[in-house]
């Protein structure tokens, strides 16, 4: 080999090293993340399968499930979904461009507008899309934008925000004096957005939404909630904190997800009419993607329907949130006070949080993942523990003993 060849190859760029290193730094920062193996049990939630080594499977409680209400389980959803399998087949084998639309997702659409007291609504594949490719889209349409972001904002709406080259401002968690002092430094004739989450998913506070609603109001600004971690659980029939607050006719955009308390999976946004139309024709998030499986708008048609109807199933969750809250200051353990129904354990340490986590799987059958950074702030690592309707009070009782 030539000198110039051997040059050449020890020269080269080491793609190799980079994954290496990528990985090795989280380790360092004591981040690196290990998923469990876990498989549910059809009929049997919040129980669920720890699967140890080969075939060996352990009977563990869930404690930390999105499906809030336990609706991925529910009979109705389930017979609605097989029937959709059997009537429409696997997928809807192209984006909605192509394939058009069918009718359950024509439905669920009419059922997500009417129940958020909207004009439409508008089905994107996940949570994470709808909020990526809805603030991006807004933030194109509105010329000289300003999005106003709260701090602890989702990590969909802060990519949405950034893909949409929009200026962006962000406001303290929660603190509307500072949402204020923003909004006033702002000439009143320039766009605005502010955007927020009507439930904060990791330390289970809500919003100030009337208060935000009245900012808007005075500023000229237009609003734009994640009720992500809201809907199915709270106000009269289900559809989230905007409904339990009595705003939902001063949020301009409510996005929600069907992959949390309806059980099942996708997203959506509900706004006017002419918004929803805007973001169909715009936003790539949408265009450029096989839309959800007839099959899952199905189920998610029947879970909106039953949840709707639901109240005692939420008075239950609140309940089961409030007793877990009770028993765990009982037992000393430092919780971050909520009135959700998310119930956050402070632990301050990605070791120690990563190792309380395993060694309540391993030595108590009880499954809660550990929250490190960056989904929480260094030094804010904890335990979310999300208790369901469906966790009986020896349950509450066994985690807080453990
Ligand atoms: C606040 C918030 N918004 C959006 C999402 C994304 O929703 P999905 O899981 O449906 O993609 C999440 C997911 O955890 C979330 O916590």
């Amino acid at each position: 080999m030539s000198y110039f060849k051997i040059t050449a190859v020890q020269n080269m760029f080491r793609y190799s090293d980079h994954f290496d290193n990528a990985i090795d730094n989280v380790r360092k920062e004591k981040r690196y993340r290990e998923f469990a193996n876990i498989t549910r049990t059809c009929g049997q939630f919040p129980k669920a399968k720890l699967h140890v080594s080969g075939e060996c499977a352990v009977d563990i409680t869930v404690w930390c499930s999105n499906d809030y209400m336990g609706m991925g389980q529910n009979p109705d959803v389930l017979q609605a979904m097989k029937q959709a399998v059997e009537d429409y087949g696997a997928g809807a084998g192209g984006t909605r461009n192509i394939s058009g639309n069918t009718l359950l997702h024509i439905h669920l659409e009419q059922e997500l507008a009417d129940w958020h007291g909207k004009e439409k609504a508008l089905l994107f594949t996940s949570g994470f899309v709808s909020n990526e490719a809805t603030l991006s889209t807004l933030g194109k349409i509105l010329p000289e934008c300003v999005i106003l972001s709260d701090e602890n904002n989702h990590a969909s709406m802060i990519d949405g925000i950034r893909y949409s080259r929009a200026q962006k401002m962000i406001w303290r968690h929660n603190d509307v004096s500072h949402l204020e002092e923003l909004l006033a430094s702002l000439p009143l004739d320039r766009p605005k957005v502010i955007a927020f989450e009507s439930v904060y998913s990791m330390g289970g506070d809500f919003a100030p939404m009337k208060q935000i609603c009245d900012l808007a109001e005075k500023y000229n600004a237009m609003t734009y909630v994640d009720e992500v971690h809201a809907v199915g659980l709270y106000g009269q029939s289900g559809s989230g904190v905007a409904e339990r607050d009595g705003v939902r006719d001063r949020i301009d955009i409510i996005e929600g997800t069907l992959g949390k308390a309806i059980g099942v999976s996708g997203g959506y946004i509900a706004a006017n009419a002419n918004i929803i139309d805007a973001i169909r024709s715009l936003a790539s998030g949408f265009i450029f993607t096989t839309s959800i499986p007839p099959c899952l708008a199905a189920g998610a048609l029947e879970s909106i329907r039953f949840l709707r109807k639901s109240q005692t199933l939420r008075q239950q969750h609140q309940k089961r949130a409030e007793q877990l809250r009770t028993e765990l200051r009982r037992k000393r353990i430092p919780i971050i006070e909520t009135t959700s129904h998310i119930v956050p354990v402070i632990i301050g340490d990605p070791e120690r949080c990563k190792k309380i986590s395993d060694n309540l799987l391993h030595q108590n059958a009880l499954y809660v993942q550990p929250i490190n950074y960056p989904t929480v702030p260094k030094g804010t690592e904890r335990l979310r523990l999300t208790p369901s309707p469906l966790h009986t009070e020896e349950m509450i009782n066994d985690m807080a003993s453990a």
